[in-house]
């Protein structure tokens, strides 16, 4: 499986292809295949830091991604990004032997390692 008790860069990377590069595109630039097909396009992940004053925003991102406080309908409609809090969650609770708490830890570290990977295809 994935990540469980480490985190890294790399271990971002591989997971931001398998999981973000669709919508996002491998780039991260928001090109990905599926771009067209959503209402909001996926926002350019290269311009993060650029966005908030020069400074990559570790907390912000990690709610955004992280994503269990924007379940409910907000006023742009319905969230298209995927919550994956939850959803690396629910996946790590189908491996054999994990409880509700080792799922948590797996995705917490997931996230982590996502964030860590950002953090290096920023612009400056
Ligand atoms: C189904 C398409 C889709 C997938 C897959 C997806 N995203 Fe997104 N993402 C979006 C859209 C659309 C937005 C921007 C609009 C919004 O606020 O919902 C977004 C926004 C973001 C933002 C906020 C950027 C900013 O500047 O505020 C981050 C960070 C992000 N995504 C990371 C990820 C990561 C990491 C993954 C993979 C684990 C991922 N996304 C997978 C569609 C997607």
């Amino acid at each position: 499986m994935v990540q469980r008790t480490y985190t890294s860069v790399a271990l971002g990377r591989v997971d931001f292809r398998e999981n973000c590069a669709s919508c996002h595109g491998l780039s991260g630039k928001g090109d990905g295949p599926v771009h067209s097909f959503l209402v909001k396009p996926p926002a350019d992940l290269t311009t993060i830091a650029q966005r908030h004053g020069g400074k990559f925003p570790q907390e912000l991102m990690w709610d955004v991604i992280d994503g269990r406080w924007a379940a409910e309908v907000g006023p742009h409609g319905s969230r298209e990004m995927p919550v994956w809090g939850s959803e690396f969650k629910a996946r790590a609770m189908t491996e054999p032997g994990d409880s509700p708490r080792t799922a948590a830890w797996a995705s917490r570290n997931r996230i982590v390692s996502l964030l860590k990977y950002l953090e290096t295809i920023q612009q400056p």
